[in-house]
């Protein structure tokens, strides 16, 4: 659901920045801004900056910024709808109520219905397996090295021996027995009618990333089979679009995410401080869980098993993590089978070496494939540097390609040039990979940082400072001599608050639906002007740089100069005012 503009910049007003974070960074006033530590990165000496009058944060260490809705997004990890509901909830600013058709009403009921009893059976388990008849359980969890406090954390509980007392609970509470089936959690069968899905198991609630119960693993605490019960895929668990863990990985900022294979790695990594660790729910990891991944960090770092099958699914994971745009790393457990037990044998120290080394997934497949050949014998060696070759043109970009042929020819012994050679002559026989799709579509804010860009923020930077200094400009100055694009929309919307007697940069960046953009047009208002040692240079330094951006502006309109009678003319008055201004001098005060 979209909100007006208005709407969205008045719940952005009623909320002060300086407000709102000091409820997460200890922030210390200096001048008109104040200091804290940044919370997006580690530092030891402040230099993430929180602006009152700007209403605005920047970080010029990490160039974190943005406006107070931008701050949560990050912090959070909030969709925009997400931060603009907390915010209209803390300013005490109704949203209007979503509009809905009937028919997405009643959707929205049974998902809600869905949820609650979910959440009904999870209280059921979790005091199962704190009371007496959970003892059990209880010894299970314990001699896994499990404490109360994670126990707890992630709603651990125990489904108990009888295989009805679980319906007879919920029938109870009111809830129909389509409602208890639905949510699958008992099974129908002729011979016994309607019976729990999960009894004489300890129980693994899965929660969304909102923390909300939408299925269950049950785990039978011997050697019975299936290990593992899952709940069934119902209308509010989607197993390939959720991941067991990231509810609290979300917000870790540990800069990546670890996936494993099964629940008790994410608990066990949790318990040992990884709380970056996630798992997938009892399937094979999926594409719309790498997209899921991505909206959170774009380093995933691969702790499956170290036997057989896990290096077969991480070889299948690491394909759909390069689908999605992400490279992935793989972190060597052995010698022992998964995190889990890693961490009992050896702590959580030798795992954080083993995450700090993990092997690029690349070397990683190619490991895997040098396997298969013997490389003492000169045929088979011979094929498999054709593999490695063939495999070398799945990089489509030259330089990273070029890289890698370095790196592999280092690492396997093969003649550099030769190695080359075989990569082109696959390339020219199968042609390249196709460069991986960027979805991040629209305008490309990741270019190298040139001269223009950098003269055009200066000037964006120095008006949102000093206000005053735009009509002096105006004549010369329009939205139009920004090149960059980014700079231009700002400008656009700054020239226009201007023109009206309002400067509202925190207002322009919400403007922005993507949040690289807002980030990066947050960095126009806060560029590091030039140092000064008096007046008379600080004017020379505005007029250079009003002269720049002209300057810049009227050689692109010449340099793109077509047929156009407009653009020709755009051109003639550029070159006049760019004179005008050689002569001009603008004076600051
Ligand atoms: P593993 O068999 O590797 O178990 O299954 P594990 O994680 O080491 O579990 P513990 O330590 O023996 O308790 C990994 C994951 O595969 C799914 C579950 O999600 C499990 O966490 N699985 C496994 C099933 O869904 N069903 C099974 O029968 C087995
Ligand atoms: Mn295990």
């Amino acid at each position: 659901m979209y909100y007006p503009d208005e709407l969205i910049e008045e719940i952005r007003a009623k909320n002060d920045i300086v407000d709102v974070i000091s409820g997460y960074v200890r922030l210390q006033k200096k001048g008109s801004n104040h200091f804290g530590l940044c919370p997006f990165h580690n530092e030891k000496s402040p230099s993430f900056s929180v602006s009152g009058p700007k209403q605005m944060y920047y970080c010029f260490g990490c160039g974190a910024g943005g406006n107070v809705i931008t701050f949560l997004m990050e912090y959070e990890n909030y969709s925009f709808q997400e931060a603009i509901k907390v915010l209209a909830d803390r300013a005490g600013v109704a949203l209007p109520e979503m509009e809905y058709s009937a028919e997405a009403k009643k959707a929205d009921s049974r998902r809600a219905k869905l949820l609650e009893v979910n959440k009904e059976a999870a209280k059921y388990f979790y005091y199962q397996l704190r009371a007496r008849q959970g003892s059990i359980g209880m010894e299970y969890f314990k001699q896994r090295q499990l404490t109360d406090e994670t126990m707890n954390r992630f709603g651990l509980g125990y489904a108990n021996k009888y295989s009805d007392d679980l319906i007879k609970y919920l029938r109870s509470k009111g809830y129909s027995q389509e409602l208890i089936r639905d949510a699958g959690l008992c099974n129908v069968d002729e011979k016994h009618g309607m019976y729990d899905k999960f009894w004489n198991r300890v129980m693994f609630p899965i929660q969304d990333i909102n923390h909300r119960v939408i299925g269950f693993g049950g785990r039978v605490m011997g050697d019975g089979k299936p290990k593992y019960l899952n709940s069934p895929e119902t209308e509010i668990f989607d197993k390939s679009r959720n991941l067991y863990g990231l509810n609290f990985a979300r917000t870790s900022r540990k800069g990546n995410i670890v996936l494993c294979e099964g629940y008790m790695d994410v608990i066990a990594m949790h318990q040992a401080g990884f709380t970056q660790a996630v798992a997938s729910l009892g399937t094979a990891f999926t594409p719309g869980q790498a997209s899921l991944l991505k909206r959170y960090t774009d380093q995933v770092l691969l702790a499956y098993d170290s036997d057989g099958a896990g290096t077969n699914a991480a070889l299948r994971a690491i394909g759909i993590l390069k689908e999605a745009g992400m490279t992935g790393k793989v972190i060597s457990l052995e010698p022992y089978k998964d995190p889990d037990e890693f961490i009992k044998n050896l702590g959580a120290q030798k795992l954080q070496e083993r995450l700090d080394n993990a092997e690029n997934s690349f070397f990683f497949e190619l490991r895997q494939i040098s396997r298969e050949y013997d490389l003492a014998d000169p045929e088979s060696k011979t094929k498999f540097h054709r593999r490695l070759a063939q495999k070398l043109c799945e990089f489509s970009e030259d330089v990273e390609r070029e890289n890698y042929i370095e790196a592999v020819a280092q690492k396997y012994h093969i003649g550099y040039e030769n190695l080359r050679r075989l990569v082109g002559s696959y390339a020219a026989q199968t042609g390249l990979a196709k460069p991986a799709e960027r979805p991040k579509s629209g305008i490309n804010s990741k270019k190298p940082q040139d001269n223009a860009q950098r003269t055009q923020k200066l000037l964006l930077t120095w008006l949102v400072e000093e206000p005053q200094q735009y009509p002096k400009i105006k004549k010369y100055i329009s939205p139009r001599d920004f090149t960059d694009e980014l700079c231009r929309l700002v400008a656009e919307k700054l020239f226009e608050g201007f023109e009206q007697g309002k400067v509202n940069p925190a207002g322009i960046i919400s403007m922005f639906p993507d949040e690289e953009q807002q980030r990066e047009a947050a960095s126009f208002f806060h560029t590091k002007l030039p140092y000064v040692e008096n007046d008379q240079e600080r004017t020379k330094a505005f007029n250079d740089i009003v002269y720049a951006v002209k300057k810049n502006s009227y050689e692109s309109d010449s340099q793109n100069l077509g047929s156009d009678v407009a653009a020709l003319q755009r051109v003639i008055e550029g070159k006049r005012m760019l004179e005008e201004l050689g002569r001009t001098h603008i004076s600051l005060s």
